[in-house]
């Protein structure tokens, strides 16, 4: 038996076509069952049609509170009992019960190096306070915004001129790279969640994880 990802997503879908073009090679050993948006308009949503995935587009505009909107998620992803459920650019901050519920086996991605820009308009903060390098973070996910334990971050340079879309490319590039192979990681049994901590090989990680590649 496969194991089971519900991906969640928001947008391009860049990183669920990653999850679905390793799953057709072998090298992801998974099944991605259900993708959910939570925007009808998602390019993602048409990505994993072509791909023969089951999709759901639950918007948050139909619910009067972001507690009826993840009762409502949870009540589309039970179903398919997931061994996993991937953040793959799904924009919304999840309620402390939704990430209860699934503690464990919530995992992001997000585009900066964390702890430094949590939160939106991450690669523009990077450029404007000058930094050398930006990057992509795999964590899992706690009550705290972007402050799950980290899992392996992946580093690009800022180069001259750049801007937030230059940037943000050259991270996408890594962030299809390292979010498949965390992923694998955890599918395998070398990851977990244990205690607030993220887990390899039955060592803690460090505090800002494996450095990819
Ligand atoms: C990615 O940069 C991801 O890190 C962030 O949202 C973006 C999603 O891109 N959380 P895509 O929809 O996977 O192309």
């Amino acid at each position: 038996m496969k194991k089971k990802l519900v991906i969640l997503i928001s947008g391009s879908g860049s990183n669920l076509q990653s999850f679905i073009d390793q799953c057709a090679s072998g090298d992801l050993d998974a099944e991605i069952v259900c993708v959910i948006s939570n925007k009808a308009n998602a390019y993602g949503l048409e990505r994993a049609q072509a791909a023969g995935i089951p999709t759901v587009t639950l918007s948050h505009n139909d619910f009067a509170s972001r507690e009826a909107y993840d009762s409502a998620l949870a009540k589309q992803i039970e179903p398919y009992q997931p061994d996993l459920i991937v953040l793959a650019g799904f924009m919304r901050i999840l309620t402390p019960a939704f990430v209860q519920q699934y503690l464990g086996r919530l995992i992001n991605i997000h585009p900066s190096l964390l702890p430094k820009y949590p939160g939106l308009n991450t690669h523009q903060r990077a450029i404007d306070a000058g930094e050398k390098e930006a990057g992509a973070t795999v964590h899992f996910v706690t009550e705290e915004l972007d402050g799950g334990p980290i899992i392996a971050q992946a580093s690009v340079p800022i180069l001259e001129g750049d801007t937030a879309q230059t940037l943000a490319k050259r991270i996408l590039v890594e962030e299809h790279k390292v979010f498949p192979l965390a992923v694998n990681w955890f599918l395998e049994g070398k990851l977990r969640f244990i205690e607030g901590k993220a887990i390899f090989n039955g060592e803690p990680l460090p505090p800002s994880g494996h450095a990819y590649p």
